[in-house]
């Protein structure tokens, strides 16, 4: 199987290919070195909310195996490695007292990749609050923002001249709604105004870390990773129809408008507003930020219905799973890459964003080894269709300048645990022991015609 040329001659010459990861899904070494411990390590540990009991004190134990994982990178011959930070392992209470050790684990890591020609996307903050924030009220507390900007100067006077960019949050929908309102992420919380602060504090932390990232290095691009929907009505019934409405001003609206407009939609201000935090309009323009990129992180598109419930709270939805029309991964996902391009396209329409990255794409297939190779076919698929439409969507004049695949290696992912595997290296949980699929077999001669043809024209 290979991608067409047509595809990749129809990228931009520098677009970048990397692959993508966060600290608490591999790093494991949850105790060692002086880390502290995060809402995550609180969470697994307490019986029903991880499928097994999983949890992340060992995952894949990368805080030991950082070579050799940079040396499976550096032979998928990506541009890039997308990583997180583990904010408890160098301030392990989240302000205060440092912990040097923690921050001697980010330099070997970073002068690994920088020794590989890989170039460092960092994240700050992919769900692992330390657990002494927590306690003040996490997300819920705006002292929890200002911890974060502390902790963001840190990393970025210690690290900013070797990394290609820094992006504040990932997924501050997935902290919240799922943190704050589902209780089915850490801190495993059930509770509208707790979710609605929640959101407004994370907006605060970024605005305010952006400001004090630029004002210490100025050229370090600085962006953030959103998980935008792709909404569609599930079906022409005028009712779902306005509840996609409703749905997009809820679950993208909420993000991109104080981001990007510095402001929140009436929609959901006028039904939520009353619990956000007093005074929440003196914080806009903090909010507010020039940005050098943003990235999208992308799995599925998201179907929805009204709903007329009487516990059901704004925006009155309910998401349904379409059958048999689509195939769907081992998570039940429906694979669906046009709505990809869809939602490039309309969010460039109705937003003045600036360049994008697909900073996470990928999908779960639960394929085993089978005599040391694991054919994962329909993950290459899925890979391949999503890369023609970023394609496309290139064609129709969105800026994109990369795609990070998620993942580089099969890890902890978060209520699953280690029941559900996206990586393009399977790993075996009990020996530790890497196998590189063929999917990463793929993305490495994809990368490699790529680079072919930038060096062509070079020439
Ligand atoms: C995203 C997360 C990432 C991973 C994938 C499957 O929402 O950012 O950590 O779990 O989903």
């Amino acid at each position: 199987m290979s991608i067409s040329n047509a595809v990749i001659t129809t990228l931009p010459q520098d677009f970048i290919f990397g692959v993508a990861t966060s600290a608490y899904q591999i790093e494991g070494a949850s105790k060692t070195d002086g880390r502290g411990p995060s809402i995550w390590d609180d969470f697994c540990h307490k019986p029903g909310n991880v499928a097994n009991y999983d949890n992340g004190d060992f995952a894949c134990d990368h805080y030991n195996r950082w070579k050799t994982d940079l040396d499976l990178i550096h032979g998928l011959n990506v541009d890039a490695y997308r990583f997180s930070f583990s904010w408890s392992r160098v301030l392990p209470k989240g302000t205060g007292q440092i912990n040097e050790k923690g921050l001697a684990f980010y330099d070997r890591l970073i002068d690994g990749c920088l020794e590989r020609q890989l170039q460092p996307f960092a994240t700050l903050y992919h769900w692992d609050l330390p657990s002494s924030l927590q306690q003040l009220g996490g997300w819920t507390h705006r002292d929890t923002a200002y911890a974060f900007v502390e902790y963001a100067a840190l990393m970025v006077t210690r690290f900013g001249d070797r990394l290609a960019s820094i992006s504040t949050f990932n997924e501050p929908w997935c902290s919240s709604m799922l943190g704050y309102l589902e209780g089915i992420h850490a801190p495993g919380l059930k509770d509208i105004s707790l979710t609605m602060k929640s959101i407004h504090n994370q907006h605060l932390g970024h605005g305010l870390a952006v400001s004090q990232i630029k004002s210490i290095n100025p050229s370090l691009p600085t962006g953030i990773v959103l998980n935008l929907q792709s909404i569609y009505p599930g079906s022409d019934s005028e009712e779902d129809q306005s509840a996609a409405i409703r749905h997009e001003a809820f679950n993208n609206g909420t993000f991109l408008d104080p981001l990007f407009k510095g402001s929140y939609p009436s929609a959901v201000t006028d039904s939520l507003g009353h619990h956000l935090p007093e005074n929440w309009q003196d914080d806009l323009c903090n909010i507010h930020q020039p940005l050098d990129f943003w990235g999208l992180n992308f799995y599925t598109p998201t179907r929805v219905i009204h709903t007329c419930q009487r516990e059901s709270a704004f925006p009155h939805t309910a998401q349904i799973f379409l059958d048999s029309e689509h195939e769907c991964t081992d998570l039940g996902w429906e694979i669906n890459a046009a709505t990809l391009k869809e939602l490039l396209i309309d969010v460039y329409k109705k937003y003045q964003l600036p360049p994008c990255y697909i900073t996470e794409n990928g999908a779960c297939f639960n394929d085993e080894p089978t005599e040391g190779t694991v054919d994962d076919t329909r993950r290459v698929q899925y890979f391949e269709d999503h890369i023609a439409e970023i394609a496309k969507a290139h064609q129709a004049g969105v800026p994109i300048r990369g795609y990070f695949a998620w993942s580089l290696l099969d890890n902890f992912e978060w209520a699953e645990g280690y029941t559900m595997r996206f990586g393009l290296i399977h790993v075996d949980f009990h020996t530790q022991r890497r196998t590189i699929k063929r999917s990463g077999e793929w993305l490495a001669n994809l990368a490699q015609s790529h680079h072919a043809r930038k060096n062509s024209s070079l020439l």
